[in-house]
């Protein structure tokens, strides 16, 4: 992010963490080295025991094969205890220990520190928002550097999974119960690079729309870019919000919602200012077959188009137009006033946005962080 651009002075010269094998990518949190040394070790185990049988099979093949002429012998031994309890005992005390350094850090893995920092999670078909204990919100994961962080996690909608593999964590997210994950990392990860976090529960055509990046950052940046992001937002003149702010709203609303009258899960914006209006479009029906026109203007169910926009955003399931299922997330909590006023403001002037993108063409998006506060 360009915010953590500027105001990062110690994580610049931090490189992107090294220690990555054929198997596994590097180990960047504080439980990633006992993870990989329960992978490491049962596949040392397995090719050790491979190899033995293997070589042990070939060798007995080829030595008590039946030679010409020669019958089987009726005198062969059928048991022989010493090897047999050796074969059964050491096996036994190997997996023992496999199974108690495994339940070990299990059990560390699910118990998050009673000092953790919380994030809250939510999915949503297809995006992840992280919500920090200051009320600021951000679509990539920041976390502060050598403390534990802990995931509280929940899905708007259907199972999705968490996902860090350079953490070597993974957790579900169930519609209507929370979930938790935590970890520590200590290394800060350098401006510009994250590690990736994906959903990893086929949650339909999005599904794989949902990867994130996981910035750490060192306590005293962390908190600066805490109070940034709580307050971008409110930087940005009033009659500039619509173009700076409203692009990296729309962000979330495009895997849904095109800008040039393609038709996706929900309807384009195309048109949409001259549809709330009165214009051309606005005798279209809703699923219950009343009619923009019909329920938009003075005295009517929304005295204002503003009003009808609003509440799309924060209740999507109250009007749902012609030909389109209740697929929407509210966004209530996610996008504060003026977070709508800007996408409300968007729509006013899609001629200032790329059809195709987003982008605004007034100006080059602002250096301000991912956000919908
Ligand atoms: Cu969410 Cu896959």
């Amino acid at each position: 992010m360009s915010t953590h651009l500027a105001i990062s002075a110690a994580s610049l010269a931090a490189d992107a963490p090294s220690g990555a094998t054929a198997w596994l990518p590097p180990p960047s949190s504080t439980i990633a080295p006992g993870v990989d040394m329960v992978f490491n070790g049962i596949n040392a185990v397995c090719y050790f025991f491979f190899a033995l049988i293997m070589v042990l099979m070939v060798y007995f093949v080829v030595k008590y094969r039946v030679r010409k002429g020669q019958a089987f012998r009726s005198d062969a031994p059928l048991h022989h205890l010493p090897l047999e309890t050796t074969w059964a005992v050491v096996p036994l005390l190997i997996v023992v220990v496999m199974f108690y350094v495994g339940f070990r850090d299990y059990l560390n893995m699910s118990t998050p520190p009673k000092n953790a920092y919380v994030v809250k999670v939510t999915a949503v078909k297809w995006g992840w928002s992280f919500q920090y204990p200051t009320g600021a919100t951000s679509d990539d994961l920041y976390v502060p550097a050598g403390r534990p962080v802990q995931l509280t996690m929940r899905s708007s909608d259907v199972l999705h999974s968490c996902y860090i593999p350079d953490f070597r964590v993974k957790k579900d997210l169930v519609p209507g119960r929370y979930s938790h994950l935590w970890f520590q990392a200590d290394q800060p990860t350098p401006s510009g690079w994250g590690h990736n976090l994906f959903c990893t529960e086929y949650c339909g055509t999005g599904h794989s729309n949902m990867n994130r990046k996981v910035h750490v950052l060192p306590e005293a940046e962390f908190d600066a870019w805490l109070v940034e992001q709580g307050q971008w937002l409110d930087k940005i003149p009033d009659e500039e919000l619509y173009f700076r702010a409203g692009p990296k709203i729309f962000a979330r609303c495009q895997q849904c919602h095109s800008l040039d009258g393609t038709k996706g899960i929900g309807p384009s914006w195309k048109g949409i200012w001259a549809r709330v209006n009165g214009g051309e479009g606005s005798g279209e029906k809703f699923a219950d077959g009343t009619t923009y026109a019909g329920i938009i203007g003075p005295g009517k169910k929304y005295a204002t188009p503003e009003d009808y926009l609003r509440n799309s955003i924060l209740n999507p399931g109250s009007e749902l137009v012609g030909g389109y299922g209740n697929a929407m997330p509210s966004f209530k909590g996610q996008l504060n006033d003026r977070a709508i006023d800007a996408v409300i403001g968007m729509m006013q002037h899609l001629d200032d946005f790329d059809p195709k993108t987003g982008a605004s063409l007034k100006e080059a998006p602002p250096a301000a962080p991912l956000s919908m506060k």
